[in-house]
């Protein structure tokens, strides 16, 4: 099947749109401050630059020379080994089960831009309050922002990459850019600036633990797409003679960019205020209200655009999350687009509703396992597993599999001096890496 292409800024702007998403406004600034701040920051730089760099090219190549589907181009490129990258099927289906608790998180964001217009929480056991009782009690409202979340997004992938995915990167990723950076400004003019700094940057190497290794290359995968075929399904989309490293190079830039300035910023208003640092997944829904209210009207705007930045950038990731089962429901079983839409939407849907019901106090029992709820292991299984698991299939298959001339003859001049540097990590150091963080995984898992 001949695939809609990317125009050249347009795919740059769907990757980035893809990359940055909740996982940098949202996760990243709870899981730097449950996790001590500045250690967690540099592990998790290291791993973007080393792990996240080799292997974002890596995916973008099995895309770009397959132009296929995620299932099939691991067919086409090698097929002395057919049955083992039927695997790619199972990548694809990360987005999916990602969707399950990311839909949900988008509609949080819906729900406080609209809070963003009354009158914001006066205290921290207030915002708390209703934030809980948002999450665990009101289930309706909850259903009705996922049900937004779904109906938007089958809406956009239903129209294809260029007409639907391409466009809604257009309107919204210079929203998302200008409201990131004007509050980041605002942010360097207060105090607290120094302190986010610190606690950013300076590290404390004792609060380090394999855990949060774990974590942090986890996240390094999840903020920047990788392992579940969402950069290669993009790229099987990408105009012909594009420059792969370029690419790579501006879509890392720019995500490592906004999750850094959205953390220093956060954290700069969250000093400035008193309000708590280790807040967990309520980081942004309610310490933030509170400090918002406490800059008075200036708050309530501050608000509104933060929220409507979040939810810019979670919906750009969502279509993002779908589109690779789409491609492959559509090229492996001439699903037309709108079905293969519908589809993976009602299957996040449904999910999604069990995810909602998961964290709520009166069903939640119901879907706890162990010591997750549904909603927890769908974050954890693809964050810290799939994901990480897929990319170490990709590094193997790029560096071992392929021929070597064929990844040469794409690559040497793009990437010149540092070819043999980016062959020899994608080959070894990345495997090596993802697998310690595997086995890291277990213990974890044990405890
Ligand atoms: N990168 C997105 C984020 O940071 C999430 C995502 C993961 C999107 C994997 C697509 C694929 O929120």
């Amino acid at each position: 099947m001949k695939l809609a292409r990317f125009s050249r800024i347009g795919f740059i702007l769907a990757a980035a749109g893809s990359a940055v998403g909740l996982g940098n406004i949202w996760k990243f600034p709870y899981i730097t401050g449950e996790n001590g701040g500045g250690a967690f920051v540099f592990v998790y730089l290291i791993t973007v630059m080393i792990i996240g760099f080799s292997l974002m090219i890596a995916e973008m190549m099995i895309g770009y020379l397959g132009r296929r589907d995620s299932v099939s181009n691991f067919e086409d490129l090698a097929p002395r080994h057919k049955n083992f990258w039927k695997y790619g099927g199972f990548m694809s289906l990360a987005g999916l089960i990602i969707m399950i608790f990311y839909s949900p998180v988008i509609g949080w964001t819906f729900h406080f831009i609209l809070l963003s217009l009354g009158s914001l929480p006066s205290s921290i056991e207030l915002a708390e309050k209703s934030f809980t009782e948002f999450i665990s009690i009101d289930l309706g409202s909850q259903l009705f922002y996922h049900t937004l979340v779904f109906i938007f997004v089958t809406a956009v992938v239903a129209r294809g990459i260029k007409g639907g995915i391409e466009k809604l990167n257009f309107l919204l990723m210079p929203v998302l850019i200008i409201t990131i950076s004007g509050m980041f400004f605002y942010a360097t003019t207060l105090a607290g600036f120094t302190q986010a700094w610190d606690f950013m940057f300076s590290s404390d190497w004792s609060k380090v633990t394999s855990a949060s290794l774990v974590t942090a290359v986890g996240h390094a995968f999840f903020t920047l797409s990788l392992g579940m075929a969402t950069i290669l399904t993009y790229s099987a989309s990408l105009p012909k003679d594009s420059n792969l490293v370029r690419s790579s190079l501006i879509i890392i830039a720019l995500d490592t960019g906004i999750a850094l300035l959205a953390g220093l910023t956060l954290f700069t208003f969250l000093y400035e205020y008193g309000a708590e640092l280790s807040a967990g997944p309520g980081l942004v829904f309610i310490s933030l209200p509170t400090v918002f209210y406490e800059m008075g009207f200036l708050g309530n705007i501050f608000a509104f655009v933060f929220f409507v930045a979040l939810a810019s950038a979670g919906l750009t990731s969502a279509v993002s999350l779908v589109e690779p089962i789409i491609q492959y429901l559509i090229d492996r079983f001439s699903l037309s687009r709108l079905k293969a839409s519908l589809a993976s939407g009602l299957f996040f849907y449904l999910f999604g509703i069990v995810a909602i019901l998961s964290i709520s106090k009166e069903y939640g029992h119901y879907f706890t396992f162990g010591s997750k709820n549904f909603f927890d292991w769908a974050d954890f299984m693809t964050a810290s597993v799939m994901l990480p698991m897929g990319g170490l299939i990709m590094a193997v298959f790029v560096g071992h599999v392929i021929e070597k001339e064929r990844v040469a003859s794409l690559l040497k001049t793009q990437l010149g001096m540092i070819y043999p540097l980016w062959y020899f990590s994608l080959r070894y150091i990345v495997p090596v890496a993802l697998f310690v963080v595997m086995l890291n995984l277990v213990g974890i898992l044990e405890l």
